[in-house]
């Protein structure tokens, strides 16, 4: 049976990992309007793996016993200043969520439920590949400057584009 705080934080991870996926599909819809395509495709990538996120922890919950409730999320914003500031968003956005799993591998250890803390380093070692992803494209950004905006955008285009959410 899963522990009841540790249930407590994976529901919130939940809504977390939901809010996360809306706000990259706000940011690839908003990126498809402003002609940036390559963008709207990594944003596109993006959203998916969020809601596989969220799956993942909705499967694990109930699996063990547990209740994986799901809440509304907020409504993400829909215009955005620019591609450089919707990536810094993107990033502090992540370091958030990294944070948060940081948080709940904290409440596992204090529990002493060591299978969820097992199962949570898969989300601990995707944090930081997703921060150093997102961090990577910044980089680019101050590379290029914004007079560079359509390289940028070919350049990250199939970057993770058509690739297929996976569960592993
Ligand atoms: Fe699911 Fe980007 O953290």
């Amino acid at each position: 049976m899963l522990n009841k705080k540790v249930e407590k934080k994976l529901v919130e991870q939940i809504e977390k990992e939901g809010y996360s996926s809306s706000l990259y599909l706000a940011m690839a819809s908003w990126a498809e309007n402003n002609g940036l395509e390559g963008t709207a495709q990594w944003m596109y990538a993006q959203s998916d793996e969020e809601r596989m996120h969220m799956l993942k922890i909705v499967k694990y919950v109930n699996e063990r016993g547990g209740q994986a409730v799901i809440s509304s999320f907020d409504r993400p914003p829909s215009e955005f200043k620019n591609v450089k500031n919707m990536f810094d968003q993107v990033f502090e956005h992540e370091q958030k969520v990294t944070a948060s799993i940081n948080d709940i591998v904290e409440v596992c250890l204090n529990e002493k439920d060591f299978t969820t803390h097992n199962w949570l380093q898969w989300f601990v070692n995707e944090q930081i590949e997703e921060e150093a992803s997102v961090s990577a494209i910044i980089d680019k950004l101050n590379l290029l400057g914004d007079h560079n905006l359509y390289l940028f955008d070919r350049d990250i285009m199939g970057l993770r584009g058509q690739q297929p959410a996976s569960m592993e």
